[in-house]
Formats: C-alpha cells, sequence, structure tokens
C-alpha cells in the first residue's frame, strides 16, 4: 500500500510518518507539505515532496505519480489561529478536504481526516460526551471540522469513498510543537517548566479537556484505517480519549516530579471562550467497540515520559 500524508510537516504528521513507514514499509510512505523548510526536514527521514494541497492538479498528479491508495490530510488551521482569520481557516481546511475527497473518488484511495473536540460547542452535553449529540461549534474550526464529518460521510454514502476518522482531543507530543490549537497548553508547560522554571497558564485552571499522548493517537490513525469496515457503525467521526484533565491537574503532576516550577496564569479571552465550549470529557465507547480502540497513556506515565523526552531534547 502507497501513502500520502499531506499537510505531513505539522505535529501529528512528523510522528506518523516513521509510524507508516515501520508498518507499511519506508518507500511506501509519502510525506506531502506546503512549506520547503517542513519538506526539507522531512527529506530526512522519508520521501518527501512539497506540494500545495489547494492546487488540485498537482495534488493530482502526486497520487498518480506515487500510485497512492491511502490519503492522510492533516492539513488545517487550529482553532485558535482560526478565529483570527476565518474566511482563510475556512479556505484551507475545507479546500484540502474537499480535493482530498475528489481525488480519493476519482482513484479509489482511502482517506482519514481528523476530526476533533473543536466539532462540538456550548450546547454539546460536556460530561461524557456521547458519539451522537449535539454539534453546534461557535469557532470556525469548529464548523470546518463538523462539516468535514459531514462531507466525508458523504462521499461514503454516495460514492463508495472509504473515508474514516477520529475525533482527536488535545494530542501531547514531544517532537513538532502544535501551533495555533488552544489544547496546546499541555505541550508548551513542559518546555517552560524545563528550559525556565515557570509557565503561565492562557487556560483557566479548572478547565477541563480530553487529551491524547501521541504513541495513542498515531495507533489510532493506523488502527481505525486497517480495521474490518464491517464492524463500523460510524465513520466520520469517533470520540477517542485516554484522559481528562484541568491545567491545575496537570500542573500539579509537574510539580511532583520538577519541585520548583512555578505555574502563573494569564487568561486569553479567545481560548478561555473556546475552552470553555468544549466538553469536559468523551465517551468513546464506539471507538472501544467497533474498533478496538485502547489507549495505553494515562497523566501520570505521560508526564513521567514527557519530561524525560524533552529534557533530553532541550
Ligand atoms: N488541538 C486542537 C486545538 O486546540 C483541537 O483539535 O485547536
Amino acid at each position: 500500500m502507497n501513502i500520502l500524508v499531506v499537510g505531513a510537516g505539522g505535529q501529528i504528521g512528523t510522528e506518523l510518518i516513521p509510524h507508516l513507514q515501520s508498518l507499511y514499509g519506508e518507500d511506501n510512505v509519502i510525506a506531502a507539505d506546503l512549506k520547503k523548510e517542513s519538506v526539507d526536514k522531512l527529506g530526512a527521514i522519508s520521501r518527501s515532496i512539497t506540494l500545495d494541497a489547494l492546487d488540485i492538479n498537482s495534488y493530482r498528479d502526486a497520487i498518480v505519480n506515487y500510485k497512492i491508495d491511502r490519503i492522510y490530510n492533516l492539513v488545517a488551521l487550529l482553532s485558535a489561529t482560526g478565529e483570527k482569520n476565518p474566511k482563510l481557516a475556512w479556505d484551507i481546511n475545507m479546500g484540502a478536504l474537499l480535493n482530498s475527497l475528489e481525488l480519493a473518488k476519482e482513484f479509489n484511495c482511502s482517506v482519514f481526516t481528523p476530526s476533533s473536540i473543536g466539532a462540538f460547542g456550548h450546547s454539546t452535553p460536556h460530561d461524557n460526551t456521547p458519539q451522537d449529540t449535539i454539534m453546534r461549534p461557535n469557532t470556525i474550526y469548529g464548523v470546518c471540522k463538523v462539516s468535514g464529518e459531514l462531507l466525508s460521510d458523504y462521499y461514503y454514502s454516495r460514492f463508495g469513498v472509504d473515508t474514516r476518522s477520529v475525533r482527536f482531543p488535545g494530542i501531547i507530543s514531544n517532537g513538532a510543537l502544535p501551533g495555533g490549537g488552544t489544547t496546546d497548553y499541555a505541550v508548551e508547560v513542559f518546555y517552560e517548566i524545563l528550559q525556565k522554571g515557570e509557565y503561565t497558564s492562557p487556560i483557566p485552571e479548572n478547565t477541563y479537556m480530553d487529551m491524547l499522548y501521541m504513541p495513542d493517537a498515531l495507533i489510532a490513525c493506523t488502527k481505525l484505517m486497517d480495521c474490518d469496515p464491517s464492524k463500523l457503525i460510524h465513520r466520520n467521526s469517533f470520540n477517542v480519549t485516554a484522559m481528562s484533565f484541568s491545567p491545575k491537574e496537570l500542573f500539579d503532576a509537574i510539580k511532583k516530579r520538577v519541585p520548583n516550577a512555578i505555574f502563573k496564569y494569564e487568561i486569553d479571552p479567545v481560548k478561555e471562550a473556546i475552552s470553555a465550549s468544549w466538553p469536559n470529557s468523551l465517551d468513546d465507547s464506539c471507538a472501544r467497540e467497533e474498533w478496538g480502540w485502547n489507549p495505553k497513556w494515562n497523566l501520570e506515565n505521560m508526564v513521567d515520559d514527557m519530561l524525560n523526552a524533552i529534557s533530553k531534547k532541550i
């Protein structure tokens, strides 16, 4: 199987590439990104190309040239960045998705496009948020995610395109940094504490959001795509989570291991409003039942691993 990852230079892509290579073979994974510097970095570990996913002709050429069977469409502006330029967020997030779906239809590819907890909003039940529930987000990012879920389901039911995806919560990782998300604080804090001994949180101390550690997120990306489709009742998109915590709980867990760490709060009103509209905790039982989702990382072992990995890195 030949796999194309578009938007490969971001937080998920840079770690998904080696994960895919280990499962499907080094030469079968093509990393594509718009930015030349990302492509150069990815080039050190994989076959990589510069690609603007909004340009359907070059996107098509890549699919033809590399005989692509599966697309991971990771192109997206995240929630906080999206609010700075909503029209641009819509154009990029939906444009890349529509091109991915059209080309998947044309060349019979399967497609994975992450959805997010951002697809939920104020009127969604916030505790143990069900798989099928009210979805009226109030960010452009969330509007794109709900639209993306519907469009992906539509391409499956109308054209038989094999679309599958998950609603990612915040993803914590020690490779490439996330950029412009509301959950980014849970990554930033590790770098700031280890480099400066101090972190100022933009998110209020008692705001709960779901999170995943990257190794579990990578398994979600491949396990769902490789599962027996006859077991799938849902397709786009499955709730997945491994932990739910507030900034205070995360900072307490870090302080247990780094006793001198200092935490402050300077609330960012945009991020505050977004985080308040998102679930406190997701019910991911459909993912568990339909394709065997079973995350391994929790708050305690994640914090140990992050501190260890980032200490080495810096
Ligand atoms: N991590 C994303 C964000 O905060 C949520 O999907 O925007």
